[in-house]
């Protein structure tokens, strides 16, 4: 097998990596390397040259953040073959970056340049609110990508069964153990003898195992897989969907409750979550009940989990969204929104 080349920020080492790929000219030398915004999990950079600028995303074994913890080293690949999906729907390769390339041996993606905007974390600051044309371009996308690119419309397989098991274990697995590696209140003190009600909980351990089969099965619509303001850009041009690494053929609910779990978490105003999910089933057939739940796992798995987030709520928010995220999966009548 071939050695993978290990990109780094070296401005010398990139440009030689640019030009055997042949995605720089042949007199185009790179003036600058830069990190174009906060990521976890890929080595992810802004190459300028002195006319023109593009995103370089390599994925490798581990997350590149945390280089002691395992990750699919080929999830770059599994990017790639989403935006060669979404390609052929023009009003959604309009929202995305263009991908420019890709070097298959060494997991690479050559995107566009969506300049130098900031992702949607803001929103879990206090006082920061979506306005209806955000929120309407965000449902919208999640719409059309699910009407526009499915089963019926494209033979193309993407189970992406690595990316799905990794993601798998942290929603429905790790935040559920009682020794995961995680003090809780190192997050936030009392989280710990919360999370402890939780992990005992043998009832809701249940409706959420069963929701992580369903998760584990192949569905019949295209998702992006990680639907969450982390992956919706603040750009010049309106709100771009970036990094779908964890795309899958699955169940609309999952993508949809994902995007209701974290604009409760960044405690939006409740009309704007009905709005949500207004705009969506206006748009697109939804079961509401499966989309809840999808919703009140994540956002127990946010709260007690691994992957933490950039919250402002205190102890008694966050345990009052448990409560009625425990109440949908052990009582999956019950009303939340
Ligand atoms: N095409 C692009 N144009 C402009 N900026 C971009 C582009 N792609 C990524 N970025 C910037 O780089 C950041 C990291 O990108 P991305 O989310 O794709 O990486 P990641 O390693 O998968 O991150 P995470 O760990 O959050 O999954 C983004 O938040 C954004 O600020
Ligand atoms: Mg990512």
């Amino acid at each position: 097998m071939k050695d993978i080349q290990q990109l780094t920020t070296d401005r010398t080492s990139i440009e030689s990596y640019l030009k055997g790929q042949g995605w720089l000219n042949l007199d185009e030398k790179v003036t600058a390397v830069e990190i174009p915004g906060a990521g976890n999990m890929n080595l992810t950079l802004r190459v300028k040259t002195s006319n023109r600028s593009f995103i370089i995303k390599q994925s490798r074994g581990y997350v590149e953040k945390y280089p002691q913890v395992a990750a699919p080293a080929e999830r770059a690949l599994r990017e790639a073959e989403f935006y060669e999906l979404v390609s052929t729907q023009e009003h959604l390769k309009q929202q995305m970056p263009t991908l420019n390339g890709v070097d298959v041996d060494n997991h690479v993606l050559n995107l566009e340049d969506l300049g130098d905007g900031v992702d949607y974390s803001f929103l879990y600051q206090r006082g920061n609110i979506l306005n209806t044309g955000e929120l309407e371009k965000i449902m919208q996308f999640a719409a059309s990508l699910h009407t526009g690119i499915n089963t019926t419309t494209t033979t193309a397989p993407l189970p992406n069964r690595e990316m799905r098991k990794l993601n798998h274990e942290h929603i429905f697995i790790y935040p559920y153990l009682t020794e995961n590696g995680l003090d809780l209140d190192d997050i936030l003190p009392g989280l710990r003898k919360v999370g402890m009600i939780y992990k005992k909980d043998a009832s809701l351990q249940k409706a959420v195992k069963m929701l992580g089969e369903r998760y584990l099965a192949d569905g019949k619509t295209l998702l992006h897989g990680d639907y969450f303001p982390g992956s919706w850009l603040k750009t010049e041009k309106g709100i771009k969907i970036i990094d779908p690494e964890f795309c899958f053929f699955g169940d609309a609910e999952f993508e949809i409750g994902i995007t209701l779990a974290h604009l409760k978490m960044a405690a939006q105003p409740k009309a704007l979550t009905q709005k949500a999910l207004d705009i969506y089933t206006s748009l697109a057939p939804l079961d509401i009940e499966l989309c809840k739940r999808f919703m009140a796992a994540e956002i127990l798995r946010r709260i007690l989990g691994l992957a933490q987030l950039p919250l402002s709520l205190d102890l008694e928010e966050r345990k009052s969204l448990l409560v009625q995220a425990r109440e949908i999966l052990v009582q999956p009548n019950n009303k939340l929104l």
